[in-house]
């Protein structure tokens, strides 16, 4: 898996509203090479992209995305809360999601945001749809989670496909975590990384990732002291930094 220094975090989110097919685009023209989404569970078991438990922020709906139904879900406005010109795009499922990726040439990550109580629920629905819907010649994605109950389920169904760990702090048993689901990634918040946490996680043979980076001097720092790459609102900016 060869996973860009540059990851457009739930698209390309300060251009265009989060977590749309529309940031995805967005990132895409911006100069992306893959995309950060998070997934969700409707209470009937179909996969969304939306990051809050709650659909006030990031659309015209109210309540839980967990207690929702997906043909309530379907017929929200996900966009006019960012712009007027963004109005009517919808919450995309799982499968839109893969096939504009496929068609804007995306590689991504898919971060499984688990409703507590049905963790291993959603890997059990999204997992066996991203494999029919990717196709086998585009390059390799990431699963990740916060969830280590989600991030078993991943390597329980899905193998072949790596994993990463999110972690705001990482925890004491990391490397134990690491070791027994089999990661390819450590995915950390970027406010707890040093320099020599970052070179122990490395020289256990893990790639460091480093959300939510913003400017591109801290990425420069991160970068340097050994993050294999960092997840970005600002995906456009941070790659002519970059270069
Ligand atoms: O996976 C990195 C990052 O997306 C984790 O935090 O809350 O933005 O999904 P969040
Ligand atoms: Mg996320």
């Amino acid at each position: 898996m060869e996973i860009p220094r540059i990851i457009a975090h739930r698209g390309s989110p300060r251009a265009a509203p989060e977590n749309t097919l529309a940031s995805f685009r967005r990132a895409a023209a911006d100069g992306a090479k893959w995309v950060e989404f998070d997934a969700a569970l409707t209470v009937d078991n179909r996969v969304v992209i939306f990051h809050d438990d709650t659909l006030e922020r990031t659309s015209d709906g109210a309540g839980l995305v967990c207690e929702a139904p997906f043909e309530t879900l379907s017929a929200l406005d996900a966009g006019s809360w960012f712009a007027p010109e963004f109005r009517g795009e919808p919450i995309p499922t799982l499968e839109e999601t893969l096939e504009t990726l496929t068609d804007l040439d995306l590689g991504f990550n898919l971060e499984l945001k688990v409703d507590p109580g049905r963790e291993v629920d959603l890997a059990t629905y999204a997992l066996p749809i991203a494999d029919a819907c990717w196709p086998a010649e585009a390059p390799t994605p990431l699963i990740s989670s916060f969830s280590l109950q989600a991030v078993a389920a991943a390597k329980e169904l899905l193998p072949k496909w790596p994993r990463g760990f999110i972690f705001n702090q990482r925890p004491d048993d990391w490397a134990e975590i690491a070791k027994t689901l089999d990661l390819t990634t450590l995915n950390g918040n970027h406010q707890h990384l040093t320099s020599d946490n970052v070179a122990e996680m490395c020289r256990a043979g893990y790639a460091v990732l480093a959300y939510t980076v913003n400017e591109p001097a801290r990425a420069a720092e991160l970068f340097a002291w050994g993050v294999k790459a960092v997840f970005t609102d600002i995906p456009g900016e941070m790659l002519k930094a970059a270069a």
